[in-house]
């Protein structure tokens, strides 16, 4: 039995857990898959709170944000530290992304990857991952659509690490980019239909 196993289940059981959820329905009483975007990540988590609660929804975006990261960058670090073959880091990595949006705790349905893509991508990749980052901010200061950001930085992403690192590392991370962008569709037909909400 393949001790790497067991960091798959986890990052998969670990990645899976949808806070945004969580925090959303324990501390504002909503349930975040009926409101808003029905999305579990920050970005609906701040604009269904904000509606009620306008400073409670950017605690919460901001937890949900950083536990979805955190379970990303946890489950990968893990990975590393037990000194699993790349590959296998990186199995891990897309399990962990694979959790968040499918989730084992919620059907099968899940968030659309963006934090804990990004949470992962952070420690398997850091320079693309701070081009992302910049491409991101950037965006979402600029046209403030949360789906458009996220998709410009994911493009971001996959450009520069096509360019700084060598073919190995090209699979996993249009696999996990591949996740992000299927997860975006609803959001894609409401941009092409100029229905997509801003945040904030
Ligand atoms: O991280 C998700 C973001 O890109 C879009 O979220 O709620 O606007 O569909 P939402």
């Amino acid at each position: 039995f393949n001790l790497n196993v067991q960091f798959y289940l986890a990052a998969y059981l670990l990645g899976g857990i949808p806070f945004g959820l969580i925090l959303a329905k324990v501390f504002a009483g909503v349930n975040i898959t009926e409101a808003g975007s029905q999305s579990i990540g920050a970005t609906n988590v701040l604009r269904v709170v904000k509606e009620t609660n306008p400073s409670l929804a950017k605690k919460l975006g901001a937890a949900t944000l950083a536990l979805d990261a955190l379970k990303g960058i946890i489950v990968v670090l893990a990975a590393k530290y037990f000194e699993l073959s790349d590959s296998a880091q990186w199995l891990v990595a897309v399990l962990a992304v694979v959790g968040h949006c499918f989730s084992p705790y919620m059907w099968f349905e899940g968030g659309k990857g963006v934090a804990t893509g990004m949470g992962v991508m952070a420690v398997m990749l850091p320079v693309p991952t701070v081009i992302a980052l910049v491409v991101w901010a950037v965006a979402a200061k600029t046209i403030r659509i949360s789906s458009l950001s996220s998709m410009l930085g994911l493009a971001a992403l996959v450009v520069s690490s096509f360019i700084l690192y060598p073919a190995m590392f090209h699979a996993p991370v249009l696999f996990i980019a591949f996740i992000l962008f299927y997860k975006h569709i609803p959001n894609f037909v409401r941009l092409v239909k100029g229905e997509e909400k801003r945040v904030a």
